[in-house]
């Protein structure tokens, strides 16, 4: 099937733009000597993980304990999860995924880390664990280097856990001496931070400059990159591989035209690098998906020359602000190459929100 002849809205993945991606950022990581754990979040897909694997990936990054019980059971055995694991429930889903595979999770508190100790030692499995630590973002994260040596120091007396070394999203300026002086506190009592794990597609290009400090990298969203990654400097227009095919529906006014998908097709997420509105339609760069609705997205036309505007029934194809948020909404991509459907994956992981 022509991916022009799949009804609308469908999402699909150019394979050889993706394919040459995870390729030219492996190389990049193998090159500078940087393990890479990309991150699954963004395609949700194990076919996918398992070519960046095969490209070179020491393992695998999942958000959440159920994209990590679909990924283990497709096959990917390591996995990190930088995500404080709370709960009775997820403490006992954690300890089977550990009897199966290797896991390390990130945890910024002794609760957290007790708690996984005890589940652990009870289940009689090892869980590795880094210290994350808040290197500017202000999300989840121990705030000073003392507060992570501290931390790694509780985790290397407890049973059942073992210290691995230290997490942060995103890399920023912070993050080198933030590890540094955090590794030297805990230089004094014999341990060390084997891993030192940073992230971020926006400064995924630029991950050598944190060497030697930094030597693991996640990133996600590189795989099918999206506007977002465009306004970042980290790709280019024809390096994303994610496009929404979308027909056009309405065309209510000289300036406004409807389009068949909306905030549960594409997101609502924004977008930065000074852009505007929900999405590039390539067909028509100048055009403004300037709001939304469930199942409308509804687009300015003024910019556009006014003898190159779409009409009804005319399709187009959109490139999404956040691909990751986009692969969250739908069942299954669609694998095109030179114009023809190649493969239809499932998004198994979709959803996996706990
Ligand atoms: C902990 C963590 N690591 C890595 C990533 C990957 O970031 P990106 O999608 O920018 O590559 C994310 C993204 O949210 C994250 O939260």
């Amino acid at each position: 099937m022509n991916a022009n002849d799949l009804d609308t809205p469908a999402v699909t993945i150019a394979l050889g733009v993706m394919e040459e991606t995870i390729r030219r950022a492996q190389a990049y990581y193998d090159e500078h000597g940087i393990a890479f754990r990309p991150h699954i979040k963004t395609h949700k897909i194990p076919a996918i993980a398992h070519k960046q694997i095969a490209a070179g990936a020491v393992g695998i990054t999942c958000q959440k304990m159920g994209e990590a019980e679909v990924f283990l059971a497709a096959g990917l055995k390591d996995i990190l999860i930088p995500y404080n694991i709370v709960g009775a429930q997820k403490l006992e889903r954690l300890c089977n995924l550990a009897k199966q595979g290797t896991i390390t999770v990130s945890v910024d508190s002794e609760y957290t880390a007790r708690g996984i100790s005890e589940a652990a030692n009870r289940e009689g499995v090892e869980i590795g664990l880094e210290v994350e630590c808040d290197t500017g973002m202000h999300r989840a994260g121990v705030q000073t280097p003392q507060e992570a040596a501290d931390l790694a120091r509780v985790i290397a007396r407890l049973p059942g856990v073992a210290f691995r070394g230290w997490m942060t999203y995103p890399t920023t300026r912070e993050t080198v001496a933030f590890f540094e002086v955090a590794s030297r506190l805990i230089e004094r009592d014999g341990l060390k931070a084997e891993i030192r794990s940073g992230g971020g597609t926006p400064g995924m290009w630029q991950a050598h400059e944190a060497l030697p400090t930094v030597n693991e990298y996640r990133a996600g969203t590189y795989v099918y990159f999206d506007r977002n990654s465009v306004g970042a400097d980290a790709a280019t227009w024809d390096e994303c591989a994610m496009l929404v095919h979308m027909t056009v529906v309405s065309r209510p006014t000289q300036d406004r035209a409807i389009l068949d998908g909306g905030s549960k097709t594409l997101s609502s997420d924004g977008v930065g690098g000074g852009q505007k509105g929900y999405g590039r339609i390539v067909e028509y760069p100048d055009a403004v998906i300037y709001a939304q609705s469930e199942e409308h997205d509804h687009v300015d036309l003024s910019a556009c020359p006014p003898d190159r505007r779409p009409d009804i029934g005319e399709r187009v194809t959109v490139i999404p602000n956040h691909c990751c948020a986009t692969t969250n909404l739908h069942d299954e991509v669609y694998g095109v190459r030179q114009g023809k459907v190649e493969v239809v994956w499932p998004v198994l992981a979709r959803g996996k929100i706990r």
